[in-house]
């Protein structure tokens, strides 16, 4: 759980970044339809979410900065007994007044009024520019006549890339969650059951733990649709014989994993299974291995390319020298990704991974980011040895970054073969 004072440090320091007489404006997320009189679950948008722990829609966060000093303003929406009946009770204002550490909270009808009376003193509008278009519409129509305007998620992305005590705590609840789900289909009798009926197994345990969501569409991809890399159709039967890759995790209290495994339909791997299995898993330990402080993502993608293709030559799937072959990107259609990404309250959590002098950022201790190598053999690919034709294997883990190494989050779940 994060606690209020959290929140408001978190808000505390963005604000010391922003310019002297400005204004900040980071709205909530909308609903969204999803068909007629229907819509979406509500998901808060991140970063509001980061700045204010808040989950309503219709809500906003405004800093008002004149010289050195910051007023904080939430606005809320209204207890209404009408919108209450059909969509449950809201905080009202009094309630949020005791909740936040704001200087002041008001209806989010009165926002504009605020707004307009604000902007005139300010030199600087900050927001979020890939704030929805009718807010973003909202905050043209009182700031023409400014002349700067700047974008809020940089700052609060880059706050955002070093995890608190309690947001490792979070991610490490939504992995043990994951963990249990991973494990459950791997005791499973899996052949002829559907994909499906894979990912409803993966997403009960998810509910059943009180995640609130997974945390993206789970993939549970068998046999030659591995290969497909964003797969979420998830309806083909499960054939005797053939692999499954199971890429999904949860969300828990609004913190993602992100997991891969890559299982047997029948618990036994062919010798070319086995082949390739070894080789990602290999690699995917070794590159765990050197994540510390100070290394680059870049530099551990860059490894794990030159791992990949040298097992890939030994398999006879490559011919050639490792390093002409990474220079002619001839492993490209094999490993296609990248070695990992940022992973927090966005499963690619939304933080740079280059500097404001387009440098690229070190890793240090409280990141956290995923490992995952992968080796994708399409089926119809009749320039690598037939044995490994729709063979697609992909291995993820969750890794933060220590003071002096690495801590794998979900060191736990099972990817030894003898174990699968
Ligand atoms: N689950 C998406 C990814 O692995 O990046
Ligand atoms: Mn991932
Ligand atoms: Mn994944």
């Amino acid at each position: 759980m994060i606690l209020e004072d959290e929140y408001k440090q978190r808000r505390d320091t963005l604000t010391k970044k922003l310019s002297k007489n400005s204004l900040a404006v980071i709205f909530s997320a909308s609903y969204k339809t999803r068909s007629n009189d229907t819509q979406y679950p509500f998901r808060q948008d991140s970063h509001f979410y980061y700045l204010t722990g808040f989950k309503e829609d219709n809500s906003v966060l405004m800093f008002v900065k004149k010289g050195k000093k910051v007023k904080t303003i939430l606005f809320v929406y209204k207890k209404d007994k009408q919108e209450e009946l059909w969509n449950g009770k809201r905080l009202g204002v009094k309630k949020a007044k005791e909740r936040f550490l704001v200087d002041e909270v008001y209806l989010v009808n009165e926002f504009e009024i605020k707004l307009k009376k604000y902007l005139k003193d300010t030199h600087t509008l900050y927001y979020d520019f890939k704030t929805d278009g009718k807010n973003i519409q909202t905050l043209m129509q009182y700031s023409k006549d400014l002349y700067s305007y700047k974008n809020i998620a940089k700052d609060i992305s880059l706050m955002r890339l070093i995890k608190s005590d309690a947001e490792i705590k979070l991610i490490k609840k939504a992995v043990s969650i994951t963990k249990e789900a991973h494990h459950r289909v791997m005791k499973m009798d899996k052949v002829g059951k559907n994909e499906q009926e894979i990912q409803a197994e993966l997403e009960y345990v998810f509910k059943k733990n009180l995640a609130y969501s997974d945390a993206y569409t789970s993939i549970v991809a068998s046999g030659n649709s591995a290969n497909t890399l964003h797969y979420i159709s998830n309806n083909q039967q499960l054939k005797d014989g053939d692999l499954i890759l199971i890429d999904a995790g949860c969300e828990f209290e609004y913190y993602a994993s992100d997991i891969t495994r890559t299982i047997s339909v029948n618990t036994h791997f062919t010798s070319a299974q086995k082949d390739i299995y070894n080789l990602v898993l290999e690699v995917e330990k070794e590159i765990i291995s050197m994540v510390k402080p100070n290394v680059l993502r870049s530099d551990l993608h860059k490894k794990s390319e030159e791992l990949l293709v040298d097992g890939m030559v030994k398999l006879g799937i490559l011919k050639g020298k490792t390093k002409k072959l990474i220079k002619k990107q001839k492993h490209k259609v094999y490993y296609p990704h990248g070695i990992g990404h940022w992973m927090g309250l966005d499963v690619h959590d939304d933080c740079p991974y280059k500097d404001k002098k387009d440098k690229e950022i070190a890793l240090q201790k409280g990141m956290v980011l995923t490992i995952e190598p992968a080796l994708y053999f399409d089926k119809d690919d009749k320039s690598i040895p037939k044995k490994y034709r729709g063979i697609g294997i992909r291995i993820e883990d969750d890794i933060l970054v220590t003071e002096d190494g690495f801590e794998n989050l979900s060191i736990d779940i099972i990817k030894e073969l003898d174990r699968l």
